[in-house]
């Protein structure tokens, strides 16, 4: 079958022609049609989990992945083959991943049925972005007018934060350059602030320039402080900077590890660094949402399989990256 692999930790992808997989007991085969790509997958194959997980070589990257059941193994009763699925697939040992025509995973993993109002490549753009940002709607108790900031809005994971916020009836505030701002109020943000060219647009018709940093936007904007924080991107001092923002007694998530526990104890705000635990419940509640419309599937682009060397860990991203196999 075709494959992207990798040989050794930190080597650069390369297409290559690897052995078909076959489902064992409890396990399916899915003939994949698209997998979607992640900043995880760069991590990965630079050897994140190296002394975590065993890895097989060469390894196949890729978590995301939706296409169609080709064969099931002994003692599968709750899928067959022909049925349309997806899902967010990272079983030891890590190797056998989704940039791939074939992959077989168990019937157990985080793996949920596709229904037919939505296409292999909205649903291979869901599984890991969609359900970090599902869980941290859930985590941080959005409800109706909390205000709440997405600091790294225009990513895979902010596309569906953003949007999943909006829903919960919460006040959304999203960082995004400012080619990006009609994007982000189209998916539910109320304002926009702009990183990059440090411009601040209090609302979708009007901007004027500024020299401040995002928090000192935001600060100006929601002077009394926002309720909730989702960190996506920035390093420790970034993250202290944005904390400043949050009310004491708020909630504040960091994505990328940069929160100090304590910092965030001595002012009764919880949240800290985050780790997404979600899996097929989730996977199926954000499936619903797109099927009745309620979700926009953020694509940015849908390169052909071969073309994952080039995507894997580039950065800019508007939404999702789907690479069709
Ligand atoms: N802990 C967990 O469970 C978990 C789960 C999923 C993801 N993650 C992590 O969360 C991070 C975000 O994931 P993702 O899938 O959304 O990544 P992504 O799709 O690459 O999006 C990141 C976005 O942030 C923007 N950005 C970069 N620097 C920024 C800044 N200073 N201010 C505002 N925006 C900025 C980028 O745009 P520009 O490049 O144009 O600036 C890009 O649009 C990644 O590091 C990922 O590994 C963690």
């Amino acid at each position: 079958m075709r494959a992207i692999v990798v040989p050794e930790f930190g080597a650069r992808p390369a297409p290559a022609d690897m052995p078909k997989p076959e489902p064992g007991p409890g396990q399916v085969q899915i003939e994949l049609e698209a997998a979607g790509v992640n900043p995880f997958d760069k991590r990965i194959i630079d050897g994140f989990l190296k002394d975590r997980m065993p890895h097989d070589f060469p390894m196949i990257p890729g978590v995301d992945g939706a296409g169609s059941i080709t064969a099931v193994g002994a003692g599968v009763h709750d899928f067959q083959v022909g049925e349309r699925v997806v899902g967010k697939f990272l079983i030891p040992p890590v190797g056998h991943g989704t940039f791939a025509e074939y992959i077989v995973v168990p019937v157990d993993s985080a793996l949920a049925k596709v229904p037919d109002e939505v296409t292999a490549i909205q649903a291979a753009a869901l599984p890991t972005a969609g359900i970090t940002a599902l869980d941290l709607v859930h985590a941080a108790k959005v409800t109706k007018n909390r205000t709440v900031l997405v600091v790294g809005a225009a990513g895979g994971v902010g596309s569906y934060l953003v949007q999943l916020a909006a829903l919960a009836g919460g006040h959304v505030i999203a960082t995004a350059r400012p080619d990006d701002t009609d994007r982000m109020i189209r998916l539910g943000a109320a304002e926009v602030v702009n990183y990059g060219r440090m411009t601040v647009t209090d609302s979708p018709t009007h901007a004027e320039a500024s020299e401040l940093s995002v928090a000192d936007s935001v600060r100006i904007t929601v002077p009394g402080g926002i309720d909730v924080l989702f960190d996506l991107v920035s390093p420790p001092t970034g993250f202290a900077d944005n904390l400043s923002l949050v009310q004491d007694g708020g909630v504040a998530f960091t994505t990328v590890g940069s929160a100090d526990d304590a910092a965030l104890t001595a002012r009764g705000i919880t949240g800290g660094n985050f780790q997404s635990s979600g899996g097929a419940a989730e996977l199926r509640e954000l499936l619903r949402h797109v099927g009745n419309g309620d979700l926009v599937v953020p694509i940015d682009a849908t390169p052909p399989l071969e073309a994952a060397p080039d995507v894997i860990g580039a950065p800019g991203a508007r939404g999702k990256t789907v690479l069709v196999i």
